[in-house]
This record gives C-alpha cells, sequence and structure tokens, in this order.
C-alpha cells in the first residue's frame, strides 16, 4: 500500500500547528484506575467515561488542544449526547488519537529494564481504529536512567527502538501519524548531565531505528522527555526552566532530523506550573527547525480530575479548572507564558474562566 506522505504530514501540522498541543487522555485502565483510588473516585467504565467526557467537551479548548490521545476503551465509548469520541473530536477540529501499545513489560536477560510490547497484532489493530475513526498512534518505551548501574543498556535502546519503530512504520502504512514516545525515566537521582546522555543517545538509538525501517520523519511527531535533573534529587539541586531549555534543546539539537514537524513533551510528574515553565523557556528560544509542544496528561489533567471527584455536580468547576490550564499551557506554547498567570487562592481566574466557558 503506498503512504500518502503528505496526508500524514498534513494531520501531523494540525495536531501542533497553530498553537496547539495534545491532551494525554489514554492512561490504561489501571493507571486510571490507580488515579482514581488515591482521590476515593471509584472506577467503573462509566466513571471513567464521565471524566473523559468532561475534558473533551470543555466549552473552547480547541484552541490550544489539536490531539487527543486516547485507550481502546474511549474510543469504544461515546460522549453525553451519544456521539462516539473520536468522531466528537473529529467534530471540533481536534485530531483524535489511539494509544495501541500493550504496556511496559520486563526485559528479559536485564534486571531493571523495560520494553514495550503489542506488535503482535498492530497491523489488524490499527485497521479498525482507522475505522473507528483515529487518525494517530501513540506508542511510548521506557527507558530506566540510573546512573549506578550504567543504565540505559544499549541492548534496552535497541530492542525499544525497533519496536517503537515498528509501530511507526505499521500506523504511517494504516495512513496514521505515528507520535512516537520514547521517554528516559524522569524519576531517580541522576544528575541533569546523566538525563541529558541517557535522553541523546536514546534518541540517537530511536531515529537510527526509524530511518533503517523507512519511516517518514516528515509523517511523525516526537513525543519525549525534558532533560532534567532526576526528580527524587533534593529540590535545591534541580535544574530551574532555563537550564533545562537549554539542555533539553542542545540534545534534541544534537540528535532530532529537522524533518520531523515536531516535538511535543510529556509532563512525566512535574507540576503543572513547572510543565508550563519549562516548555516556555524552550519555545522563547525559538524559531526551531521543529515545532515545539506539549502532549501533557498529568499537567492539564490533575487538577480537573482533583476538582471533579467523580460528583456530577463539579463537572463544570473541572471543566472551569482545564480550561484553564489549558489557557495557560497554551500561552507556554506560544512563548507567552508567565508565572503572574498563575491563579492565587481567591483569584479572578474563576470568574474569567467562567466567562470563556460561557462564552
Ligand atoms: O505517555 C505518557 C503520557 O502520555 C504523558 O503523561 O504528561 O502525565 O507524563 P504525563
Amino acid at each position: 500500500m503506498a503512504v500518502d506522505v503528505s496526508e500524514l504530514e498534513a494531520t501531523a501540522h494540525k495536531m501542533v500547528d497553530n498553537g496547539r498541543g495534545l491532551l494525554a487522555a489514554d492512561e490504561s485502565t489501571g493507571t486510571i484506575t490507580s488515579r482514581f483510588e488515591a482521590l476515593d473516585i471509584e472506577s467503573t467504565e462509566e466513571t471513567r467515561r464521565t471524566f473523559r467526557d468532561l475534558m473533551v467537551t470543555t466549552p473552547g479548548i480547541e484552541q490550544w488542544i489539536g490531539g487527543v490521545i486516547m485507550y481502546d476503551e474511549t474510543v469504544r465509548q461515546q460522549v453525553s449526547d451519544g456521539t462516539p469520541f473520536p468522531k466528537y473530536l473529529d467534530s471540533r477540529g481536534i485530531v483524535p488519537g489511539i494509544k495501541p501499545d500493550k504496556g511496559a513489560k520486563p526485559l528479559q536477560f536485564s534486571e531493571d529494564e523495560k520494553y514495550t510490547y503489542g506488535l503482535d497484532d498492530l497491523p489488524d489493530r490499527l485497521e479498525e481504529y482507522y475505522e473507528l475513526g483515529c487518525r494517530f498512534t501513540k506508542w511510548r518505551t521506557v527507558i530506566t536512567v540510573d546512573e549506578e548501574q550504567g543504565l540505559p543498556s544499549r541492548y534496552a535502546l535497541r530492542v525499544n527502538a525497533q519496536n517503537q519503530a515498528r509501530c511507526a512504520a505499521i500506523a504511517q502504512n494504516q495512513g496514521m501519524v505515528p507520535v512516537v514516545e520514547p521517554e528516559a525515566q524522569m524519576k531517580g537521582y541522576h544528575s541533569i548531565q546523566t538525563a541529558f546522555h541517557a535522553t541523546r543517545e536514546m534518541l540517537y538509538h530511536q531515529f537510527s531505528e526509524l530511518v533503517e525501517q523507512r519511516v517518514k520523519l516528515e509523517g511523525m511527531l516526537l513525543k519525549t522527555s525534558m532533560v532534567m535533573t532526576g526528580f527524587d534529587s533534593d529540590l535545591a539541586d534541580q535544574a530551574g526552566p532555563e537550564e533545562v531549555a537549554e539542555r533539553t534543546l542542545e540534545c534534541m539539537y544534537q540528535v532530532v532530523p529537522a524533518a520531523v514537524p515536531g516535538i511535543v513533551f510529556l509532563s512525566g510528574g512535574q507540576s503543572d506550573q513547572t510543565a508550563s515553565a519549562n516548555l516556555n523557556e524552550m519555545v522563547k528560544r525559538g524559531p526551531h527547525p521543529w515545532t515545539i509542544s506539549f502532549s501533557y496528561a498529568r499537567a492539564l489533567q490533575g487538577v480537573p480530575m482533583e476538582i471533579w471527584g467523580g460528583q456530577d455536580e463539579k463537572v463544570e468547576d473541572a471543566q472551569k479548572a482545564f480550561h484553564y490550564r489549558a489557557r495557560l499551557t497554551g500561552a507556554a506554547r506560544l512563548g507567552e507564558y508567565s508565572e503572574d498567570m498563575e491563579a492565587q487562592p481567591g483569584d479572578v481566574v474563576s470568574v474569567e474562566e467562567q466567562e470563556m466557558v460561557a462564552a
């Protein structure tokens, strides 16, 4: 089957151009259940549907959100008016996407490393997801970073890069844009220098494998981790937004080909504010060869989920909180974010958001 590169390219651009980025609403049932349980929210098919429904039906978010990554369950569900999620997103000008990987498992012959599985029946599954309306995929590999053990190993980097590229090649042949997500683990005690080397090595192997497997770089997006000090290090030792931006960009410039339309960063457990500040610093240092944007789960969904708490009467407040965070993340995506935009307790934000959501 001939791959229509220009169509893939157009989809990739639609997802991240014009100040937009991605909402990662693709937690597996296990992951969203633990997030719900931490907030005392019961996890059922219906509560998971309700949460995803309230997020995507928030008025006005298409200004900042160009694509939504979904999990298998959501792709088959409907928003409250009965429209299937993919069709609903498409009607809002937001590209629907699917995470088809089946998670990370222990990597054989390596103590602390993982590989992502789910390739076996991928062509058939992607054909069905395409029919259901999905136009991009996201495949995540997790790379362990451990200074003492000298990880990541070349072995783990190669295996994961190969699997990732397999998914990308299959996706493009199905007419879907692969969002290639190699993530260098951000928790741990490592220095920013170690994160830099691990990320550069990881992306070097990733792109060499993508090229080897003939993936069209113009028709994909890279999703990856920012180069940061390990999250378990003392706060005082953590690099600030300027250093994070400089080291992350230095790394990207060394190994990410200019043919790639966009790099979207994951939030990885950073606070909402830090995720916005770091993104903002990177964009401000542009123009870059690729669009720099976001693909956040926790840094966009955390507060709305907490506010909602599983209660119907809190849906509107949760939507205001999402609208607010999407607006600030959108400002960072343009390099126009500043800390004074952040809400102070009891601040005007709720009023402002109320008006914007009502508009
Ligand atoms: O695969 C990772 C998620 O799509 C991004 O989640 O922003 O919470 O790290 P995060």
